[in-house]
């Protein structure tokens, strides 16, 4: 394969980063060619933003973070307001791919517009359900209510409609009896341990590629890629 740079990405939280932190983690370990450009929180609380912190200190690395959380004033910023402001943080970043990991806020077709159309780079979400079932929240307690037999996660484009861009890939898993939902969160979680750094290893590897606003896939694998992980 000729050398590539690394993809630059910026990823959007606001919360935990546990996602965030396998990413920095496999980064590091040179097993994903990303640069990891800044990381944006819209909560000024959220522990991924420790995890950058920790992470600059112990490697010497310079990951930037951008809390859009309250403005100069304490005021929270508005949806507009936040999304304005992110925008003009990731032009200043120029990263080659959005992924959203954790980022629990509804964007409008402004900042997602904004990110297709002016940065001209695609956006990816990390979602808790085997999509098009179980869009928005509670996925776990209400996949169990239903007596589903199967659950898992997907890694999708991020266009205006929640959680309905196109889906690039998805792991599943069996629910075992008796599992409750925390439970079924944790192993959830260990499947977006591997799905999310596989679908970000997709594009760094340039094995799907944005053209245009329209994804290419050329790794010539089929998608959605759907792998069994348990
Ligand atoms: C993940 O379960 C993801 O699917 C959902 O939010 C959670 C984020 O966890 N969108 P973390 O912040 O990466 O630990």
């Amino acid at each position: 394969m000729p050398n590539q740079q690394p993809l630059k990405i910026a990823v959007l939280v606001s919360g935990n980063g546990s996602n965030l932190q396998v990413l920095i983690d496999q980064m590091l370990a040179d097993a994903l060619p990303i640069k990891l450009v800044g990381v944006i929180s819209n909560k000024a609380d959220a522990y991924a933003l420790e995890r950058v912190r920790l992470t600059n200190a112990q490697h010497h690395s310079a990951i930037q973070t951008a809390i859009i959380d309250r403005d100069n004033n304490g005021k929270k910023y508005s949806r507009v307001g936040f999304e304005q402001r992110a925008l003009a943080v990731l032009g200043e970043w120029q990263p080659d791919l959005v992924v959203l990991a954790g980022f629990m806020r509804i964007l409008t077709p402004l900042f997602i517009d904004g990110v297709s159309q002016t940065l001209n780079v695609p956006m990816i979400n990390l979602h808790p359900s085997l999509l098009p079932a179980y869009k928005g929240v509670n996925t776990h307690q209400r996949v169990l209510q239903t007596g589903e037999r199967f659950h898992g996660c997907s890694v999708h484009m991020v266009t205006s409609e929640l959680d309905a861009g196109r889906v690039i890939a998805q792991a599943v898993t069996a629910i075992t009896p008796h599992e409750n939902a925390e439970q079924l969160q944790q192993r959830v979680h260990g499947l977006e341990y591997q799905l999310l750094p596989l679908v970000v290893n997709l594009f760094a590897r340039r094995l799907v590629v944005w053209q245009s606003g329209t994804l290419i896939n050329q790794s010539g694998l089929p998608m959605p890629l759907r792998l069994w992980l348990d």
